[in-house]
């Protein structure tokens, strides 16, 4: 039986549309979705959207609409931004799906019969765009150092998870690596915070009007971040479909960036702990970009919209862009201008030159199915270094892996001026344009799961011998 490989993104905020940040995450999530899908892997790939919460109800009334009207306008905005990016996900939660309320409200339940829960009375300060308390120490000039915002003094009675008592398996999960934490420094980050007095967990609100009802206490709503993880679970039939739930449950990569370690890393498990379910199996933490060397907002006015990315260049390249100019894991910046180097560097000059080329050249001849030492050489390496990346999850390693392999073919037609023995209609020429050919298919191949429709176009190209449209024009 085919192995299962079940991968999540974050579901994402609904207060705006996706921007380039979010596409990020979702981008490298459908890489190693369509990679493990090549491998024969039974794979199944969740994303969604979070829309709940205090700060989606403002956005909502700021827009002059409902909660729900507003959410549906946004959530729609994000399927199809990630149409347009060409991301096959096997199913899109939504956090006012009637599944997901119903399996939160079981979860819930279940969670108040381990006796894990308990009410007190709470005096803290809140960042509502953080959706999160907030430490005094941890403020800056008074204010939230992600939001720049005042946070509330927020005071009411809460319901609380017996969170401490469950810290100590959660320090075993990741020390042992039961619940792999990757990059190793976010691992070291996660137990560092481990060390610290984290308390315990307010899973309720008692001022917040847009979310689930609590089921133990009509008054209070489920605290968003505590029902929005759940998405994991309920999307898969935690409460309607049992059989698949066993199938697919634990995740085997949960995809997120270094802004919501805390909540993955040690509230998730422990919550899971409580209601007797295993931990996700890994947790890939990846690093933030800036933009032009700013942290990217509304207020700066420097969100970078995906889709206008995507009609302007194509998918394949933003695809491309995003996991080969940042070290996955690593911050990094984003900025139009190397884009548009990378553009032509790699993709008109360097990709697509050399598929042009190849096939201007084998046109003219009847290629032999061959293959060259040299060349297969090369191919055999670098399928080995392009797999072990992958795994990895370093991206960038595997795609400077085909690209050594496409310049290896530009040398082998100087090298053996292809060009002239295509002149005489030689064997040789047969032979070495039917070995180039394998080469481009391989490379078609490898970047399958990357630039899908462009390897499309080049296996097209390879199996018709003939050359079609530029694949990228320079810009
Ligand atoms: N709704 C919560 C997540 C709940 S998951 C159970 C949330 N949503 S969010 O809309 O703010 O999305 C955060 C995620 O978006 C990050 O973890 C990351 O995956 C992605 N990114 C948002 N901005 C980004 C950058 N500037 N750079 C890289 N990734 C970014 O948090």
């Amino acid at each position: 039986m085919a192995k299962k490989f079940y991968i999540t993104t974050p579901i994402y905020y609904t207060n705006q549309p996706p921007h380039i940040g979010t596409a990020y995450t979702t981008v490298a999530a459908d890489v190693l979705a369509r990679y493990r899908r090549q491998q024969g892997e039974k794979v199944f790939f969740l994303t969604g959207t979070d829309e709940h919460g205090e700060h989606i109800a403002q956005a909502a009334q700021k827009a002059g609409q409902s909660p729900q009207e507003f959410v549906d306008k946004i959530a729609q905005q994000f399927k199809d931004a990630w149409q347009k990016l060409n991301i096959k996900y096997n199913d899109f939660i939504r956090t006012t799906d009637k599944r997901h309320q119903e399996g939160v409200t079981k979860f819930l339940l279940k969670l108040k019969e381990s006796g894990k829960i308990y009410q007190d009375e709470y005096k803290a300060l809140y960042c509502p765009n953080c959706e999160d308390f907030i430490f005094k120490k941890d403020l800056v000039d008074g204010k939230c150092p992600i939001h720049k915002k005042e946070p509330q003094l927020v005071s009411e009675t809460n319901y609380f998870f017996k969170l401490k008592d469950f810290l100590p398996q959660v320090k075993k999960l990741i020390t042992t690596d039961q619940m792999i934490i990757e990059p190793p420094e976010r691992k070291k980050e996660v137990l560092s915070l481990l060390k610290q007095d984290l308390g315990n967990l307010s899973i309720s609100r008692q001022k917040v009007k847009w979310g689930i009802d609590l089921p133990f206490d009509g008054e209070q709503k489920i605290y968003v971040w505590v029902e929005a993880l759940q998405n994991y679970i309920t999307a898969i039939g935690y409460e309607n479909n049992p059989k698949q739930f066993k199938e697919l449950w634990p995740a085997d990569l949960h995809l997120i960036a270094k802004d919501i370690v805390k909540f993955h890393a040690i509230f998730w498990p422990a919550l899971l702990l409580a209601v007797g379910l295993k931990p996700p199996k890994k947790i890939f933490v990846h690093g933030f970009f800036t933009i032009n060397g700013q942290k990217m907002s509304k207020t700066l006015g420097n969100v970078i919209d995906p889709v206008y990315l995507a009609d302007k260049y194509g998918a394949d390249a933003l695809r491309y862009f995003l996991l080969r100019e940042i070290s996955f894991g690593q911050d990094g910046d984003f900025s139009i201008k190397r884009f548009e180097e990378r553009y032509n560097a790699d993709l008109a000059n360097g990709l697509g030159n050399l598929v042009s080329r190849v096939l201007t050249l084998s046109e003219k001849t009847e290629p032999t199915k061959s293959v060259e030492g040299q060349l297969a050489k090369e191919i055999k390496s670098t399928q080995e270094k392009y797999k072990k990346a992958m795994e990895e999850i370093k991206f960038n390693e595997a795609l400077e892996a085909v690209w050594r392999l496409v310049g290896a073919c530009d040398e082998f037609v100087d090298r053996n001026k292809i060009w002239e023995l295509v002149k005489n209609d030689s064997e040789k020429a047969k032979k070495s344009l039917g070995a180039l050919l394998n080469a481009l298919k391989e490379i078609a191949g490898l970047l399958e799961p990357f630039i899908p429709e462009t390897a499309g176009k080049i296996k097209e190209q390879v199996k018709q011998n003939k050359k079609s449209a530029v694949l990228f024009p320079r810009l």
